[in-house]
């Protein structure tokens, strides 16, 4: 973990100097995917917080959209953006291609008469879109991907990241926390070395809590940075509560709340003044429309006006 830290630094301290001395380039940090906590130090076993990374993987495709560079801090072999739309599906990749550039293929040549492999033609139409996307992010370096594994991992990258975006893009800078980060662990001094052994029954073990690291990412890292954490609740009477209580405990600019079984149609947006539902009609839902194609443009435009303010 520590032996990565120094190339994290160079591609991110790299990446925002490059983005920062383009006029008016706003560089946001999209975290995404969950944390695991080790339970043994030679790890056979942790514990996982729920995220598949769609959240996060989606958004970023939206904030490229929207002109912005995009630092993807994500859970390693979690969703990412573009190639989401052919992994973790219900078809393998391979189901994207064929090998005479027709769907259905009735007949399939043998290795002899050494077929091409074809996109097939049901899904060419869609991939296209994708794939000039992906490649414009990728000609134009407009995407950084970074992954970690542990929540300690995360922490560490997270805070390298923040000092620097903070120092070199001031109001520019927008951290969209969408991981789902875990609030325990086993500390290092208490962690076993060797898998634990199950012989000796039940396992009762005792997990510390993370300290929030909201409070000095608003504080110190990066004071000057449009802030939006996510808040899960499975408990809709919770919602908008929690999500105020964050936002009086840590004085960041914005919460989007969502609930565990809605996540995908429904969002609350909450500041310190006021909360509203984003919902998607049902219509909408049936189209496949993607809620972060609302979410992210409201973002932007949000941002928008906190940099506004520093000018005025
Ligand atoms: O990836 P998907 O499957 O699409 O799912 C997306 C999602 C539901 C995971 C995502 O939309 C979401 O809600 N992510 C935040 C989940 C989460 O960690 O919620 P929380 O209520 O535990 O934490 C609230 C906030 O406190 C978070 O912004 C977190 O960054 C922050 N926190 C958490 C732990 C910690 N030690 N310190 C913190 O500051």
């Amino acid at each position: 973990m520590w032996n990565q830290l120094p190339e994290v630094q160079a591609k991110v301290s790299e990446f925002i100097s490059r983005h920062s001395a383009v006029e008016g380039r706003r560089v946001v940090l999209v975290t995404s995917g969950g944390t695991t906590v080790p339970l043994e130090a030679n790890t056979v076993r942790f514990v996982d917080n729920f995220s598949a990374g769609t959240r996060g993987a989606t958004s970023a495709e939206y904030f490229l959209d929207a002109g912005y560079a995009v630092i993807f801090l994500h859970r390693q072999y979690s969703l990412q953006p573009y190639s989401r739309h052919y992994s973790h599906s219900k078809n393998c990749f391979l189901d994207y291609m064929t090998t005479n550039g027709q769907s259905g293929e009735a007949k399939l040549p043998s290795p002899e008469q050494s077929p091409k492999v074809h996109v097939d033609p049901e899904y060419e139409s869609a991939m296209i879109d994708v794939l000039l996307k992906y490649r414009k992010a990728k000609d134009q370096h407009l995407l950084l991907m970074l992954d970690y594994t542990t929540v300690q991992q995360y922490l560490l990258y997270l805070h390298q990241i923040c000092k620097i975006m903070g120092t070199l893009l001031g109001r520019r800078g927008m951290f969209y926390l969408a991981a789902a980060v875990s609030d325990f662990f086993v500390p290092k001094a208490r962690m076993v070395e060797h898998k634990i052994q199950s012989r000796e029954g039940a396992l009762t073990m005792v997990l510390e809590q993370v300290p929030k690291f909201l409070k000095p990412l608003v504080k110190d890292w990066a004071p000057s940075g449009y802030i939006v954490s996510f808040k899960l609740e499975t408990d809709p009477a919770l919602l908008v509560p929690k999500s105020q209580q964050s936002l009086d405990r840590y004085g960041h600019q914005l919460v989007i709340g969502n609930l565990l079984n809605t996540r995908k149609w429904t969002v609350t947006f909450v500041t310190r003044e006021s909360h509203n539902n984003v919902t998607l009609t049902p219509a909408e839902q049936r189209d496949g429309v993607e809620i972060e194609s609302v979410i992210i443009p409201e973002l932007v435009k949000r941002h928008a006006d906190w940099i506004g303010v520093e000018k005025r």
